[in-house]
């Protein structure tokens, strides 16, 4: 029988929209609970429903104000283990620090790494997450990882769109693979984009290799942050000939200087998903559209729930 008493979701302030969408597909009220903070800005939790023996799912996008968010979500995670819930699963939609994920010079830390550690110890038994920047960041937790990717929603509208004389471009050497799958699943042709990145701020798109001249283009990626990356590859295409140019990416970062960069740049239309809810400014603008992934994060929580199979949620897409 579903839904059942026995499932418990619960949000924390980043994305309440995302949350309520969630449990709307589901059918379920959202989970009680109190956020609120002591006078010297400590945060307190209280969940308000009897959690004992439940399975419980907490949602949080650890986005701006990435650590206030973290934080959140692991005093919710200790909440919730301290109250006796049977199993927690901690869905992020957004991961943070996902791209701190290496050391790439010397004194630096691996910051994902150390998130997932911390998540797991806080109380989390399981992590739903969609888009973790790189697949292989799933073994960075010791726990099961049900791993979802925005590329269905985002392919499907762009198939709805019917783009004809479709290049898909990867506006960098990480995203290969997957241009390669948005190419396959619509049907277009596929181009790679040389980047070199200065700082964390500054990307310089360097060489094109595949076609662009004449061709409409879509470039995907899972993050725009800065919009540094497909603001500097859009110029490019359109440079050598490329005539639309759409952006399609999972999460909205939309940090700092980033409606700025992307209101000078010929890009047609800027499609990004609900993981992280879009600022005033960010809704002002004109050609950015949020597509929805409340459908494919409720289905994934069913089938957790009742211990499915989520990957086959993806055969045939
Ligand atoms: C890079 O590896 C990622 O896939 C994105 O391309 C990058 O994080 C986007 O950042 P920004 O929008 O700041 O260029």
């Amino acid at each position: 029988m579903f839904p059942s008493d026995n499932l418990k979701i619960f949000s924390g302030s980043s994305n309440v929209a995302l949350a309520d969408a969630v449990c709307k597909y589901l059918g379920i009220p959202i989970g009680g609970a109190k956020i609120d903070r002591f006078p010297d800005g400590e945060k307190v939790i209280r969940v308000e429903d009897d959690v004992r023996g439940r399975d419980c799912f907490v949602m949080q996008s650890t986005c701006r104000p990435v650590d206030e968010h973290l934080v959140e979500l692991l005093i919710y995670l200790d909440c919730l283990r301290r109250a006796s819930a049977n199993r927690i699963t901690a869905v992020i939609p957004y991961f943070g620090y996902a791209r701190q994920d290496r050391k790439d010079e010397g004194r630096v830390p691996i910051t994902a790494k150390l998130v997932a550690n911390i998540i797991a110890t806080a109380g989390a038994d399981r992590v739903l997450a969609i888009d973790l920047h790189a697949r292989q960041l799933q073994g960075f937790f010791d726990i099961p990882v049900d791993h979802l990717t925005g590329e269905l929603v985002l392919s499907e509208y762009f198939r709805g769109k019917k783009i004809d004389k479709l290049t898909v471009v990867s506006p960098d050497v990480g995203n290969m693979k997957m241009a390669a799958r948005y190419a396959s699943r619509l049907g277009g042709e596929l181009a790679i984009v040389h980047k070199k990145r200065m700082s964390g701020r500054e990307v310089e798109a360097l060489e094109i290799i595949g076609e662009v001249e004449g061709r409409n283009i879509l470039m995907c990626d899972d993050i725009v942050a800065t919009a540094g990356t497909v603001c500097s590859a859009a110029k490019l295409v359109k440079k050598r000939g490329a005539e639309k140019v759409y952006v399609g990416a999972t999460h909205g970062v939309l940090a700092e200087q980033a409606l700025e960069r992307l209101g000078q740049t010929p890009i047609d239309e800027v499609v990004v998903t609900d993981t992280i809810p879009l600022s005033e400014r960010a809704k002002k603008h004109d050609n950015i559209k949020v597509l929805t992934v409340s459908a494919m994060l409720g289905e994934a929580i069913k089938r957790i729930h009742r211990n499915e199979s989520v990957s086959s949620l993806f055969n045939n897409v």
